[in-house]
């Protein structure tokens, strides 16, 4: 019988030591119990848990068989412990937890997108020196193995674009807003309660947690450093039922995008409220899920799509890179995966920069109030059309008072600083009423 078809797996087990006890922590650890046998058989040998460091119990687990400590650093330190999975996360102590456990010859699993993308390359360089591996599955879209599948599923590709829905709080509130009509902080209050949100919600609904995954799945697409500084990010909150409305008309669905784009000129590092057309199947995204839809030249256009929050969900992704490390832990450092899809990542940085919002190219949905006289629609479009801005669509409404218009414009693709240049000269004019809603168009061949 070869070691394959042995259902017993007699190798070494791989000790784990599990920092935090929250949402995914218990998570983590009542799947490890409970599919212990399953994942032994997957990982040819056994997963037990060693330690635990939290700062108080969860009564969501059962945590009575194992050592518990409040010390989250003597998990990193204890020389039983093969791999510290750190599920605290925040950005402090979580980096020296890692580099602790690194210091120590630990592997490290984590599900901290916020530590990848902030601490990441530093984390990687002090990684490397120790021979040991980090991976971080569980830090994008929840349960998608979407950084397996970019880092070595499509291996092959050069990936053009990389778009997604890629925090589920914010697309739980943007669904139930729109399907229910309820309001922005019931919602919300309900993701926190589901332990969807992140510590501190503003990072969910103002994009900082997308743009921190969209960071971490930029580099491994273009083997570009991670530069969360440079990401743009702009939140939900300014989405009004108005536009919700609008929208719907006019075929789309708004949803929260992250976008990574590849051009000529450098790399779109972009979070924001984003009109999709109904047609493309990123605009069916709902809840709490989470979708990514990649490009690349010898793929095309595939799509992933799962849970993007909660715990078991997360879970399943952290086990994932447990099993990873459990199978690669002998293999020369030189020939596993790199960290972030590539080596040599700091060639990327030259050749290819992030671009400012400025220079970004898109289609946009403009909705302003116009006094309604003759020659006010001239007047927008001559703005328009000096600043090389081409429209594709114009709706005029009542607006909620006599003798004033609600227009609605989308417009063809445009370079953002002449947007914002028209935005600014179309503020100005006596006719426009108030200031202008510009939020940004993917059509259905974007
Ligand atoms: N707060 C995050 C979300 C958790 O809602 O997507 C998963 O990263």
């Amino acid at each position: 019988m070869d070691s394959e078809s042995s259902a017993a797996p007699s190798l070494t087990p791989v000790k784990v030591g599990i920092c935090g006890l929250g949402t995914v922590g218990s998570g983590t650890f009542n799947v490890l119990i409970r599919n212990a046998e399953d994942i032994a058989r997957r990982a040819g040998r056994p997963i037990v848990v060693e330690q635990v460091g939290a700062r108080r119990d969860n009564p969501d687990c059962d945590t009575s068989s194992v050592n518990v400590t409040r010390d989250i650093f003597e998990v990193a330190r204890n020389p039983d412990v093969d791999v510290v999975v750190e599920l605290i996360g925040g950005y402090d102590i979580a980096r020296q937890l890692v580099l602790e456990a690194i210091e120590h010859g630990k592997h490290v699993v984590t599900a901290n997108k916020a530590l990848i993308a902030v601490h990441g390359n530093e984390i990687f360089d002090a990684a490397a020196k120790k021979g040991v591996i980090v991976a971080f599955e569980a830090a994008v879209a929840g349960g998608i193995p979407i950084i397996k599948t970019l880092r070595e599923g499509l291996g092959a590709n050069r990936i053009q674009w990389v778009a997604g829905i890629i925090n589920g709080t914010g697309n739980f509130i943007l669904t139930h807003m729109r399907d229910d009509g309820r309001s922005f902080d019931d919602v919300l209050a309900e993701a926190q309660a589901l332990g969807y949100a992140e510590a501190d919600p503003t990072f969910d609904v103002e994009g900082i947690d997308a743009a921190h995954k969209l960071t971490i799945l930029a580099s491994i697409a273009f083997g570009v450093p991670l530069q969360f500084d440079l990401a743009y990010t702009e939140g939900l909150r300014k989405i009004t039922a108005e536009d919700v409305e609008q929208a719907d008309r006019l075929g789309y669905i708004i949803k929260h995008l992250g976008i990574a784009r590849r051009t000529d000129e450098g790399v779109e590092l972009r979070v924001h409220p984003t009109l999709i057309a109904k047609s493309r199947l990123l605009a069916n995204v709902h809840g709490v899920a989470n979708a990514v839809e990649v490009m690349g030249d010898a793929i095309g256009r595939s799509l992933y799509y799962g849970p993007g929050a909660g715990d078991e969900a997360t879970a399943s992704a952290v086990i994932a890179d447990i099993l990873d490390v459990a199978r690669d832990t002998a293999t020369d450092p030189r020939y596993r995966t790199p960290y972030l899809a590539f080596r040599g990542i700091d060639q990327g940085r030259r050749e290819l920069p992030i671009l400012p919002i400025s220079k970004v190219v898109s289609a946009y949905y403009l909705r302003l109030n116009a006094v309604d006289r003759p020659g006010v629609l001239a007047r927008i479009a001559r703005i328009l059309a000096d600043l090389d801005i081409s429209i594709e669509k114009l709706v005029q409404r009542e607006a909620g008072h006599e003798g004033s218009a609600s227009l609605i414009i989308l417009t063809h693709r445009a370079v953002e600083e002449n947007m914002d240049a028209a935005i600014a000269q179309l503020e100005a004019l006596d006719d426009v009423e108030g200031s202008i809603m510009r939020i940004r168009v993917e059509g259905s061949d974007d």
